[in-house]
């Protein structure tokens, strides 16, 4: 995109320690679980993956896709499925993957629908949280780093379709 300025907000190195840190969190809280890791396509694709290879428990892996943002830098607030998981979640515990927590609006959904199967438990690991931009209470139970209310990219982020192929986060400054 000619023009767009990008400016480093979190390093590669920091994510991948931030990763490692939350991966021994979870593989400590999921010792006696049964762990069933869903992702959410396709924003947090970069960061499961690195993730689930972190994490020293026994786990399963399915994806979820919903449709957020569209093309534009702005929530729709509409949530919708566009691809649900291949098998039941019923008495597993299930940790929801999502690459950042904005408005809320879509994991809230995605918790009441898992919540609905009879999981035996639900809890969400977020790589960013945007805190300011909430509309919906809700608090991640992992997260890996607070970000203030600015446009990121990024380690599977996009903007446009574009930029999920960055190893760091960045700032659209332009
Ligand atoms: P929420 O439903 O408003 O919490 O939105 C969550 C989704 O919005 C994320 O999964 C992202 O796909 C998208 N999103 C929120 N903030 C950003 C951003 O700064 N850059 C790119 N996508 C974002
Ligand atoms: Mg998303």
């Amino acid at each position: 995109m000619i023009g767009l300025q990008v400016r480093v907000l979190i390093s590669e190195e920091e994510i991948k320690k931030r990763v490692s840190e939350l991966a021994v969190q979870i593989s400590r809280d999921y010792a006696e679980k049964d762990l069933f890791v869903v992702g959410i396509l396709k924003g947090a694709v970069v960061f499961v993956s690195d993730l689930i290879r972190e994490i020293a428990v026994p786990l399963e892996m399915d994806f979820m896709a919903i449709s957020s943002y569209g093309a534009s830098t702005q929530s729709s607030g509409v949530v919708k499925m566009l691809k649900d998981l291949d098998t039941p979640v019923e008495g597993r515990d299930v940790l929801i993957v999502e690459d950042i927590i904005d408005t809320g609006l879509t994991l809230s959904y995605l918790t009441e629908l898992l919540r609905s199967r009879k999981p035996n438990s639900v809890q969400t690991a977020v790589l960013l949280d945007k805190p300011d931009r909430r509309k919906i209470e809700y608090v991640p139970d992992y997260v890996g780093f607070t970000v203030p209310d600015k446009f990121v990219i990024g380690y599977g982020i996009d903007y446009n379709h574009k930029f999920r192929e960055l190893p760091y986060i960045g700032v659209v400054t332009s």
